[in-house]
């Protein structure tokens, strides 16, 4: 008798574990919300004790309740959101955005981009001379992006050095076509005509007033986390994550 209840309640529970699918139920969560086991896009939230299940916006994943960057739903690159399951949703195209929500290349700049939101695109900048990677869907320096490997700044001479603005003190030097920020050593100014760091005064710059504080450059350089103003839309990329090639 006792082995016979055994057998009823694990056929029981095979049913409803095989009708589930082993699907966690959100109204058993603290959270209320969880994450569809197959679909990466999809959620189960506990309305009214029920679960209900819902989308995210077309293009993110779900990321966690109060997570991601709306309705709990995320970029699917910023994390392994999908590892191991399938986005059930197609893209829905709109102009400039392959997903109605995310962060896309533009077709004809390497040092723009645009931003997606609900099929809206906003046309965004990579300024300090950084180019978008569309890998890590942020501006990087020229050498992690595929496909653009030379900057705009150096068109005109690949090794040259080109003005910053009106900056008397910071230019770019041009290496292989890569730009790299430098300052003129203290007591110099930028040249804008000789394209050099001379003794002033120019035409543009007086004598520097105080004499500018040499910082650790060197280790800077190669830093786009150390710009200090990235562009607006640019994502940081975690150190650790950060591809270098
Ligand atoms: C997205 O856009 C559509 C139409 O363009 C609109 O009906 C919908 O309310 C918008 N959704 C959000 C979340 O803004």
């Amino acid at each position: 008798m006792k082995s016979a209840v055994c057998v009823v309640l694990l056929l029981v529970f095979s049913i409803t574990h095989a009708q589930k699918g082993g699907q966690e139920d959100p109204c058993k969560t603290k959270a209320r919300v969880v994450s569809d086991e197959t679909y990466c896009d999809r959620y189960w939230e506990c309305v009214n004790s029920q679960p209900e299940l819902y989308d995210c916006p077309n293009g993110l994943v779900f990321a966690g309740k109060n997570r991601g960057v709306t309705d709990g739903c995320d970029y699917p690159w910023r994390a392994n959101y999908c590892d191991g399951k399938q986005q059930a949703n197609p893209p829905i195209g709109a102009e400039h955005c392959d997903w109605l929500y995310g962060i896309f290349g533009h077709e004809t700049s390497c040092t723009r981009y645009w931003t997606c939101w609900n099929g809206t695109a906003t046309e965004q900048l990579c300024i300090g001379g950084l180019l978008y990677n569309e890998r890590t869907h942020s501006c990087d320096w020229p050498e992690n992006v595929e496909g653009c490997q030379k900057h705009p700044l150096c068109n005109d001479d690949a090794n040259g050095n080109v003005p910053l603005g009106k900056s008397c003190n910071r230019y770019w030097q041009c290496q292989g076509g890569y730009p790299r920020l430098q300052r003129c050593p203290a007591m110099l100014v930028f040249d804008r005509r000789s394209l050099r760091c001379v003794v002033p005064p120019t035409e543009d710059c007086d004598v520097p007033t105080t004499p500018q504080p040499l910082e650790d450059e060197d280790q800077q350089q190669n830093l786009p986390e150390n710009i200090p103003n990235l562009p607006p839309g640019a994502i940081p990329i975690p150190h650790k994550n950060r591809p270098r090639n």
